[in-house]
């Protein structure tokens, strides 16, 4: 079946996420917006603390309590406002609607159970009442179903006992074990080699051809981003800066800080001498300057750059959808 880019199901608006500290505010994610639609992959970059996990856990309302909490925004799930659930009823919606596959895949996994208990405990949620025969028949279906070859010896098989690519596998294998509508799938590959790393994506998008359920790919990575997804958003600084169809961003990057992402991917085919790496450090996150968050690193940055943040510009014609944060656009709109 071919993938369709449906309805949008997914709606982040203006979505802040504070750690209260000891040591003051960290505003880990301050003003993310997005959409999703059915169907699409939507790549979520940003150098590391950007609040690209944060997002992420945010939308599952998992970020690290007590210290962190939601202060505003909105999260929409298929129309419904995920801020005005209960926890009980959040309980229902992780893993039967919105999964996710966690950044580090070693420790997703319980080392005292076999990986089938521990397909079997997520799959049960979602098959109450049927017996424990068939629930093993729903372990190995899903093994098959992520590529794991010998999936009836598998279930058997500690944590300990496979390798870290297969891991990889059945923590994707559990987390589609609900159909969920959408997964999030953060930095799924960073503990894997390249080849295994390239696999298990591909294997991911197979995934969403077969059930086109949406996903959302969160990475350093601007070369899976083009391999990967449709459309991107680019978190700075817990804010996003640019968004837009990946062609878009990849033909005309138009915030500096993208500009700057983009420069520092190798090319494959170019004879790269040293890698870019944009100077200087981020913002510190409890110490936000009023004005953009990148105006100290960014060769174009102007007085204004330094006082006011700038308001998000269309870029292109009327009735595009990329869209970045930069004063620079303003003459061109
Ligand atoms: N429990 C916490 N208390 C205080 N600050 C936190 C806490 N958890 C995360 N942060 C801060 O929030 C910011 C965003 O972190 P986050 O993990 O979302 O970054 P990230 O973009 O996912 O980075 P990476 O690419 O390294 O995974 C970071 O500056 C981090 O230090
Ligand atoms: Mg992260």
């Amino acid at each position: 079946m071919a993938r369709q880019i449906g309805e949008v199901i997914l709606e982040v608006e203006d979505l802040h996420t504070y750690c209260f500290t000891r040591f003051g505010t960290v505003k880990a994610v301050d003003g993310v917006s997005f959409n999703l639609r059915q169907g699409e992959a939507l790549a979520i970059v940003g150098e590391s603390g950007s609040g690209k996990t944060m997002t992420a856990l945010s939308l599952l309302q998992l970020q690290p309590r007590p210290a962190a909490r939601i202060v505003k925004g909105s999260i929409r799930l298929e129309g419904e406002d995920l801020l005005q659930k209960t926890e009980e009823q959040m309980r229902e919606i992780r893993g039967k609607r919105i999964s996710m596959i966690l950044q580090d895949p070693q420790t997703s996994l319980n080392p005292v159970f076999t990986v089938g208990n521990q397909l079997i405990e997520a799959i049960r949620n979602h098959h109450a009442g049927e017996t424990g025969r068939s629930l093993v028949r729903r372990a190995i279906e899903g093994l098959k179903q992520v590529r794991v070859a010998a999936p009836e010896r598998r279930v058997e098989d500690y944590p300990h006992q496979i390798s870290g690519g297969m891991k990889q596998r059945v923590v994707g294998a559990i987390a589609i074990s609900c159909e969920p509508k959408v997964i999030i799938a953060d930095e799924p590959t960073t503990s894997l080699d390249v080849t295994i790393q390239a696999q298990y994506l591909r294997l991911l998008r197979e995934i969403q051809e077969e059930t086109n359920l949406a996903l959302i790919f969160i990475t350093h990575d601007f070369g899976i981003v083009a391999k990967m997804c449709d459309r991107v958003v680019v978190m700075y600084a817990g804010r996003h800066v640019e968004s837009g169809p990946v062609r878009d961003i990849f033909n005309h990057p138009s915030h500096p800080y993208t500009q700057a992402l983009l420069r520092s991917v190798p090319s494959m085919d170019e004879d790269v001498k040293r890698l870019y790496s944009i100077e200087g450090q981020p913002p510190a996150l409890w110490d936000l300057p009023s004005g953009c968050r990148f105006a100290a690193r960014c060769e174009y940055a102007q007085e204004r750059c330094s006082s006011e943040y700038p308001p998000s510009f269309t870029v292109g014609l009327n009735g595009s959808t990329h869209s970045a944060s930069c004063w620079r656009l303003r003459e061109s709109t």
